[in-house]
């Protein structure tokens, strides 16, 4: 097998097959590129106080139309890494100005897969053997592309395998992208430090550990086993010393994604029941084990129809662990009493932070209303025995409310995010978990237990 010589770092070579090499890591490169985002960003502000001086409209909201693309494009070439904070940061209509979150939201990752010699090298350095003596079979193309690496087919012992590699650098290049950019990213969108910083801590963190694979192992292997007694439910055993930090070795479990699987028409029996598998998945987490697997993609899935439907469950790179108060808060907030109950609701949402005592009435009331509005929506699965996702009106009325949000301009003009930063992860997979349901139009026993 051809080989990469050890002294030529990743960060050096280019490649020509369309086929990664190396990783665009130069931080050269990169500060260029934000030191032209900086330029064009300037020149916006320009535009915009020049207009503004000849009398002509320009809307502070125009401008952060203008300064939110040119930041997207900056972004859009750090590997997705920066990219990920803000759209996890961008998920939560309190912190980020609506205009950046709009553009975040439609954030794309595509990477270029890495060339069978670097493959080769990253198992080489984890377990210093190539992958072909680790393994009785390992097919150098990789099956999928994974956020941060890629996901090979591999056997050994006839069992057939995952094998998750890591690209090379890109720990270390999460870390210097999201120093280089944060100064920058938070003063073009008039966001002060001191005010952001624990929610930018919480997505940092996740994504950090993320990079890490000895914990997803770690994670991933405690979860399956405490979720093992949930009915058709699918974990793969995790195999440790066929992983490292960087490597990730686990069984290899078949199945579709959502789409794929929904293009085979499931009966509504089978959608039913792999339905019922994601709340039931969903809800043990939340409410038993306080830790969640906190993003319900369709791509961590992998969905059959056999045994009448099942779910395969990929990926704990991402788990939240849940604080026993917070997890406190976020059940009372859903209790179907607080929402007929104003004042219950302010006392909590008090707790949570975003209501401050020093708030004008109005502010109060505003925050009271739109939060009695989304809980009466987001709420609704909990408060019947039965909730079928199916409903059209139900998804129409989901989207119409974060429409609604966006427009609002207490919202919209807000400085100062607020609310709980332990409440974005929860919040996602919460959005995600009736993502899933949704799309699958499954009927699930919600509040029944
Ligand atoms: N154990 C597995 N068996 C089969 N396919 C897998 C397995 N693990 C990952 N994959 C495939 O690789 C893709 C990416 O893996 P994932 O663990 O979700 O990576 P990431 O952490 O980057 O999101 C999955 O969507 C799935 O298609
Ligand atoms: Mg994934």
């Amino acid at each position: 097998m051809p080989d990469v010589p050890e002294n030529q770092t990743p960060d050096l070579a280019d490649d020509t097959a369309g086929s990664l090499s190396s990783l665009p890591t130069s931080k050269v490169a990169r500060a260029a590129r934000f030191a032209k985002t900086g330029l064009k960003v300037g020149a916006n502000y320009v535009k915009h106080y020049a207009r503004r001086s000849v009398g002509a409209e320009s809307s502070t909201e125009d401008l952060h139309q203008a300064n939110a693309a040119e930041l997207y494009g900056a972004l859009s070439q750090m590997k997705g890494s920066v990219l990920k904070v803000a759209q996890m940061l961008a998920m939560e209509k309190n912190i980020l100005p609506a205009a950046y979150a709009n553009q975040f939201a439609q954030a794309q990752y595509q990477t270029p897969p890495l060339s069978g010699p670097l493959v080769v090298k990253v198992l080489r350095d984890a377990f210093g053997r190539s992958p072909f003596e680790v393994f009785d079979e390992f097919d150098l193309q990789a099956r999928q592309a994974a956020s941060i690496g890629q996901v090979h087919f591999a056997r050994k012992d006839d069992r057939p395998l995952a094998v998750k590699v890591q690209y090379p650098g890109v720990a270390d290049s999460i870390r210097s992208d999201i120093r280089l950019v944060k100064p920058i990213a938070l003063r073009v969108m008039g966001l002060d430090e001191a005010q952001v910083r624990p929610y930018l801590e919480e997505v940092e963190t996740r994504l950090l550990e993320e990079t890490n694979y000895a914990l997803e192992l770690r994670r991933g292997t405690e979860i399956g086993e405490q979720c093992a007694h949930l009915p058709h439910l699918e974990f793969a055993r995790y195999y440790p010393e066929l992983s490292s930090a960087r490597v990730l070795t686990m069984d290899w479990l078949s199945g579709q994604h959502l789409k794929e699987f929904l293009q085979t028409n499931p009966t509504q029996e089978v959608r039913n029941q792999v339905g019922q598998a994601l709340w039931d998945f969903y809800d043990f987490q939340m409410n038993t084990l306080l830790k969640v697997h906190a993003d319900p993609h369709p791509g961590n899935f992998l969905l059959r129809v056999e045994a009448g439907g099942t779910v395969g469950v990929l990926d704990f790179g991402c788990v939240k662990e849940i604080p026993a108060d917070v997890h406190h808060l976020f059940t009372a907030l859903l209790a179907p009493e607080t929402l007929t109950d104003p004042a219950r609701l302010t006392e909590l949402l008090t707790k949570a932070g975003v209501l401050r005592a020093d708030d004008s009435a109005a502010r109060q009331q505003f925050y009271v209303s739109t939060m009695q509005a989304s809980l009466e929506l987001v709420g609704r699965p909990f408060r019947q025995p039965v909730f079928d996702f199916g409903d059209p009106g139900y998804m129409a009325a989901l989207y119409a409310l974060g429409d609604d949000l966006l427009q609002q301009p207490e919202l919209r003009q807000q400085r100062e995010p607020r609310g709980s930063e332990h409440f974005i992860y929860l919040n996602r997979t919460y959005v995600g978990l009736y993502a899933l349901l949704t799309e699958l139009k499954a009927v699930v026993r919600t509040a029944g237990k």
